[in-house]
């Protein structure tokens, strides 16, 4: 374990934002872990995971401890379940392929999303029909003041749309080092009424589809909606897609005939930001060196030389847009610092 000093995050955010770290350590192990966070001279600390969340808006002063524990172990099976555990700093995606190849279904829809295992509970992240709150079992997190390792099950987790109580309640306190999920070995339940997982499908000409297919399906269609941030930084959706008290949307619904919403309660309904962004036509717009993307208008990209300042800028822009042309609110999904 070595602690750098003035060490640029730009390989560790997917929006790839060059600032600079005063301190900087890669953990690869729990032990490890537990010394660093022993440490007195670095009071301030700022968790580091896949960094597909967040836009870095100025330099950090806090010591980044960068999460890289790897590993995955079955922990236990039924006849037609598994239970896994995978380490924090274990990529998503891949550790979805892992799952994949051993048959393993409950993950498939969510392929391809950015970002680390250790943070998929803070946000529950999501895609096409299924939450991991769908799978999630539990995890195990350190709490940074105590250091003493707790077991969250998944009521614990207060999980929410793109919500946890790792987001409000018990924010910046715990550091997320593995989460177990509840899997199943036959008779997997498929999610694919999503519209375009079912036209992703017929396209492959597949009609009974396996886990497997749907991943394929699923990576297809993100493959041809969302920048890959290996090459245009981005963070997935920069917002959530604002939930809107009834009589809001009926009103807004008689000056746009058109606005396409997802029923939430009997009372709310789920309004695409997407389409609230298109409309006020900012798709595609490109400011220089960053804009929203051409082909989902909720995800913001830096074209390459960008500061988290210009990201910023324009999505304080697009919020008070939105406000101003339907009276709607919309929220940044991603962590700003
Ligand atoms: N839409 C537009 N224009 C756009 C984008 C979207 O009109 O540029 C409208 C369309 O009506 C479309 C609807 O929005 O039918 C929904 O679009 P899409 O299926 O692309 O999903 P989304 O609501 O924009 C959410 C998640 C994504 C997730 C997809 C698929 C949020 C904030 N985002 O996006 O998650 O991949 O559904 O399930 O909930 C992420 O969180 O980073 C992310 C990418």
């Amino acid at each position: 374990m070595k602690i750098q000093h003035n060490v640029s995050l730009k390989p560790y955010n997917t929006f790839g934002i060059d600032v600079v770290a005063k301190h900087f350590v890669t953990i690869s192990n729990l032990e490890d872990l537990e010394k660093v966070l022993a440490l007195k001279e670095y009071p301030e600390k700022l968790i580091l995971g896949g960094g597909s969340n967040i836009l870095l808006t100025k330099d950090v002063d806090a010591l980044v401890i960068l999460i890289r524990l790897k590993g995955i172990s079955i922990i236990s099976k039924t006849d037609d379940t598994v239970l896994v555990k995978a380490n924090a700093g274990e990529n998503w995606h891949e550790f979805v392929l892992w799952t994949l190849s051993h048959n393993f279904g409950g993950l498939e829809n969510m392929s391809l999303i950015p970002g680390n295992v250790g943070t998929s509970p803070i946000q529950n992240i999501g895609a096409y029909g299924v939450e991991l709150k769908d799978i999630f079992e539990s995890c195990e997190a350190i709490n940074l003041k105590t250091k003493a390792i707790t077991v969250f099950k998944k009521e614990a987790c207060e999980f929410g749309y793109r919500n946890s109580i790792f987001k409000h309640r018990a924010k910046g306190q715990y550091i997320i080092t593995s989460v177990t999920f509840k899997l199943t070995t036959k008779n997997h339940t498929l999610h694919t009424n999503y519209g375009a997982i079912i036209a992703e499908l017929e396209a492959m000409q597949v009609t009974e589809p396996t886990i497997q297919e749907v991943s394929n399906a699923v990576i297809a269609i993100r493959k041809s909606k969302l920048p890959d941030p290996k090459k245009i930084g981005n963070s997935g959706s920069f917002f959530k897609n604002p939930v809107v008290d009834k009589s809001v949307y009926l009103e807004t619904l008689k000056q746009f005939p058109d606005l396409p919403s997802y029923p939430v309660s009997e009372t709310e309904v789920k309004i695409p930001a997407g389409w609230l962004i298109e409309k006020a036509g900012f798709k595609g717009k490109r400011l220089g060196n960053y804009g929203v993307h051409k082909n989902q208008a909720l995800v913001l990209v830096n074209y390459g030389g960008a500061t988290g300042y210009d990201i910023l800028k324009l999505s304080t822009i697009i919020q008070q847009t939105i406000q101003r042309i339907f009276n709607i609110t919309i929220e940044s999904e991603v962590n700003i610092l």
